[in-house]
């Protein structure tokens, strides 16, 4: 599919960046995700060139979200969806400065990452390093900057310190554990799917199956609950999450999975999550000594206008990659065609890290290469407990 692109004479034009994300004929008429077509511009310093290689982009689990409308503001369909991916340079804006054609780079884009040439301004392209594979760049992003802005930048995470995190086997949640291994002595309880407790036990101290009391479990094991609660779940999640902070402890709101029920939205599983929600009184956060926050990493890109910030984060990061500390943890590559197969396996909470859709996939899922961590989840997908509900493959897109 292709991407649609601004005026070449547009100032974002002249700020952006092609990544050459081209897939082969085999693929250009059969993913058709409501995908509006535009010529590429054909001024010479912006039109792409074929690139040899076909590079992915990330699935999160806000793209379920955006299919479903349990989005604030979504753009008019026809879209293509996608927020990161990772490619190859392959045409720049006229006053794009520090890139050249043939760089290969990882990028947030506000929409169409999922399109095979993307067009973004160049504030939001990150050069990747020689060893860092175009799978794992296209799970890099969201769930590491995610993960490190509201473990360093709202949290203050430090030495001794305990962390509380839901879904710990997906990929925001082994970006977490993964950081907070950098930090000394750090302990960190995660709630996630029983049948993912062997494939992730090392990644975290404490263990919970998501159904289970984790209030109780958690203060059975810390009896003045955690420094710290990330909560991706929202609904009665943030009371419980709240009711497990220390004094000076932080909780923040970053998610709202509990909305997604089914294969399209739910108004009663909405209406149940916001009503669930604590209600936050001041007076008890200040005799309590709390903090409540809450993080929205697109927000903070592409409406609030924090690039250069984030910048920094992905620099700190990318040391920490080099550095052998920190890796991507891919779950599963799939074809474009697969897109629904792919989303439908999120659903099923079947995750462990990252799906990655790979343009140069022929559509039959495969695991990721050796020189990416990859989860057997695949095999298991059909037997793990908790989702029997979820057994049935739904069409997702028709
Ligand atoms: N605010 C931000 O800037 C930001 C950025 C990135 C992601 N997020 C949020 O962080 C959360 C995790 O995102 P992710 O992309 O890393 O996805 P993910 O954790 O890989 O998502 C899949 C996992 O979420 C768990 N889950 C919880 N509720 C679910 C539900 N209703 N349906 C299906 N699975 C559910 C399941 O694991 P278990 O069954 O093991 O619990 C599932 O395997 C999401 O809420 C996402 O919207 C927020």
């Amino acid at each position: 599919m292709e991407e649609q692109c601004d005026d070449p004479s547009s100032a974002l034009f002249l700020d952006s960046l092609y990544l050459g994300v081209r897939k082969s004929e085999r693929h250009s008429d059969k993913v058709t995700l409501g995908l509006l077509a535009k010529p590429h511009p054909q001024s010479r310093t912006c039109c792409p060139v074929p690139s040899q290689t076909e590079p992915p982009c990330g699935l999160n689990f806000i793209d379920l979200m955006v299919r479903q409308g349990n989005i604030d503001n979504p753009p008019k369909t026809p879209l293509v969806p996608g927020f990161e991916c990772s490619g190859i340079v392959e045409a720049l804006g006229d006053s794009v400065k520090g890139y050249e054609i043939g760089d290969r780079v990882m990028a947030f884009v506000n929409y169409n990452a999922w399109a095979e040439v993307v067009c973004t301004p160049v504030e939001f392209v990150y050069k990747i390093p020689d060893d860092m594979s175009f799978s794992e760049a296209a799970a890099f992003p969201m769930n590491f900057v995610t993960a490190y802005m509201m473990l360093f930048e709202v949290a203050n995470l430090r030495e001794g310190m305990s962390v509380l995190v839901h879904s710990a086997g997906g990929g925001v949640g082994q970006a977490v554990a993964q950081l907070c291994s950098t930090i000394p002595s750090v302990t960190v309880f995660g709630t996630a799917s029983t049948f993912k407790h062997e494939a992730i036990k090392d990644s975290v101290t404490h263990l919970f199956d998501r159904n289970a009391d984790y209030v109780q479990e958690v203060k059975r094991i810390s009896a003045e609950g955690v420094d710290i609660v990330l909560d991706c779940l929202c609904g009665d999640n943030t009371g419980k999450g709240l009711s497990l902070l220390k004094p000076l402890g932080t909780y923040i709101l970053y998610g709202s999975s509990n909305m997604v029920t089914g294969e399209t939205k739910s108004f009663f599983s909405f209406a149940k999550s916001w009503w669930q929600v604590e209600k936050v009184n001041p007076i008890k956060l200040y005799e309590e000594n709390k903090v409540i926050a809450g993080f929205s990493l697109l927000n903070l890109l592409f409406k609030q206008g924090r690039a250069g910030l984030i910048r920094g984060v992905v620099d700190k990061l990318l040391e920490l990659y080099n550095q052998k500390k920190i890796k991507p943890v891919v779950d599963s590559l799939w074809a474009l065609e697969e897109v629904k197969e792919a989303m439908q396996r999120i659903h099923d909470r079947g995750n462990i890290g990252k799906l990655i859709l790979d343009v140069e996939k022929t559509p039959t899922p495969l695991m990721a290469n050796d020189s990416t961590e990859t989860s057997e989840a695949g095999e298991e997908e059909e037997d793990h407990e908790g989702d029997s509900e979820n057994k049935e493959r739904m069409p997702f897109i028709q």
